[in-house]
């Protein structure tokens, strides 16, 4: 039965989103069809068409009581909405329909698996939010709560498992037709582990072990954990919360990160080999993977940062992107991202420049735009000579730009927003260490009017950030401190 909080939520979501002005959004992006986005949910494909549903509060901006928001495509970059999916309207989730996953089963039926949130009366009196997992199945539009719900709770935690903290299933089928799910959980001493769980059927579930623990490395609670295989390893991501900064690796606060080793698929044993962060930009939190139907693990994330993301006014429509949906592999034990292939087709006007020398700041003819992806092959234009810096910067005009700046003697590439019209002090630039040989540098760069992605070198780092620039910047300008020589293809995106 449909409940009135979901009715309403529908009826609200389709009135609000005809005031939204189509050119205030990204043009490729997912954002929230009204009111505030976090996390990707259920990124499944579903009846021949992608399904990424949301955390979703269509009532503000702000972030507040969880729905599912939905929206389907045949091609991860046109994004037609649905009806929110979940709404916070029974016992077990009255706190809060929180992340999780979705899956496919056998009678066809599109079955999600999510955290419900509800209030409990402690011991000593307190009342406190306590997490278990849940299940709705629909059709791709409408989803019934599973009876049964919740389907995992507090009873079937590890001894040291909090059930405060546990949460974000993401579920998968295994060869032989059983199904796992693993979740986030921190141990009572506040330590995040990921929990895996089995079933038969995908209904009915059972513990089976912890499957990672964090052991105090990165940060505290591990939420939205990912588990799958990619090009015969095993791949574990998370976004831990509370991060202390390592190097030029891991950041302050939330962060994201993927653990690479083995999966022994008869015992479900993961063995760590390898961490990294997956994201190194300023924007970039709780990703989700989904397996396409050709084989390609695509994976998009929450374009935004717990930090900054509650310092917009009430008044502003919509708050929240996902990230360009980006192909992963593996490669020498670390993780590769590149924009998914289907983006070529939105390919518009292309203008091509080779070899432009240059010792100071240039523009070059046909080279602007906030719709615009963007190779850039860089390298020393004087042989004896690497240059000292090379800039990149764009959503400009006279007051305002946001750039990416690299210096080939630290090999640090710099993205910096601070003069995008950010009013605000929070973090406005990042530095990562990239792989350079000779000042050589290969950035692909996607602009959709209001964020940025840079894919350093083939996909081997990646960099997103978000900036607010009134559209009408939309200069593009190169710099160079000593000389450099570059090669440019840069298409407009339609
Ligand atoms: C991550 C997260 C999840 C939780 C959701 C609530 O951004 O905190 O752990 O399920 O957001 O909206």
């Amino acid at each position: 039965m449909t409940s009135q909080l979901l009715l309403d939520a529908r009826k609200y979501e389709e009135l609000m989103e005809k005031r939204i002005e189509k050119e205030t959004r990204p043009g490729f992006h997912l954002s929230a069809r009204v009111g505030w986005m976090n996390d990707p949910n259920g990124f499944s494909f579903y009846n021949g068409k992608y399904h990424l549903f949301y955390q979703y509060h269509p009532y503000d901006s702000h972030w507040g009581p969880m729905h599912w928001g939905h929206a389907v495509s045949r091609d991860l970059l046109h994004w037609r909405y649905l009806p929110v999916a979940l709404a916070p309207d029974s016992d077990y989730d009255r706190g809060g329909c929180f992340s999780g996953s979705a899956i496919e089963m056998p009678d066809g039926k599109h079955l999600l698996l999510y955290t419900g949130v509800s209030k409990e009366i402690q011991p000593d009196g307190n009342m406190r939010d306590v997490q278990m997992q849940c299940i709705a199945i629909g059709d791709g539009v409408d989803y019934e709560k599973y009876t049964g719900n919740p389907v995992i709770d507090k009873t079937s935690l590890p001894e040291n498992g909090s059930k405060f903290d546990f949460r974000d299933p993401k579920i998968w089928q295994k060869a032989d037709g059983s199904y796992r799910f693993v979740a986030g959980n921190s141990t009572k001493e506040g330590d995040g582990q990921i929990l895996l769980y089995r079933s038969k059927d995908g209904l009915q579930w059972q513990y089976e072990k912890v499957l990672a623990e964090n052991r105090g490395r990165f940060g505290k609670m591990w939420e939205c954990p990912d588990f799958f295989v990619l090009d015969g390893k095993g791949v574990l991501i998370v976004s831990p919360t509370d991060m202390l900064p390592q190097g030029f690796e891991y950041y302050n606060g939330n962060g994201t990160l993927c653990l690479i080793g083995t999966y022994d698929e008869e015992t479900d044993t993961f063995t760590e080999e390898q961490n990294q962060a997956i994201d190194y930009g300023i924007d970039f939190y709780a990703p989700q993977t989904v397996l396409a139907p050709d084989g390609r693990r695509i994976m998009t994330g929450w374009m935004q940062n717990w930090e900054t993301s509650s310092l917009h006014s009430k008044q502003e429509p919509w708050f929240g992107q996902m990230s360009l949906p980006r192909e992963l592999s593996i490669k020498n034990g670390r993780l590769f991202q590149n924009p998914i292939r289907e983006l070529d087709k939105l390919h518009g006007e292309k203008v091509e420049y080779e070899n432009v020398t240059f010792t100071d700041m240039i523009c070059l003819d046909g080279i602007k735009g906030r719709k615009v992806d963007m190779e850039l092959s860089i390298r020393p234009g004087d042989e004896q000579k690497i240059y000292q810096k090379f800039a990149l910067r764009f959503a400009q005009d006279d007051t305002y730009q946001t750039s990416i700046g690299f210096s080939p003697y630290d090999s640090i590439l710099k993205i910096d927003r601070k003069f995008s019209g950010s009013r605000r002090a929070i973090i406005h630039q990042r530095d990562t260490l990239v792989r350079n040989e000779g000042g050589c540098l290969k950035l692909r760069i996607i602009l959709d009017c209001y964020s940025v992605e840079v894919f350093v070198n083939g996909g081997e780092h990646v960099l997103s950030a978000t900036f607010y620039t009134d559209l009408s910047a939309d200069g593009i300008s190169f710099y160079a401190d000593g000389m450099v020589a570059m090669d440019i293809v840069k298409y407009d995106l339609n």
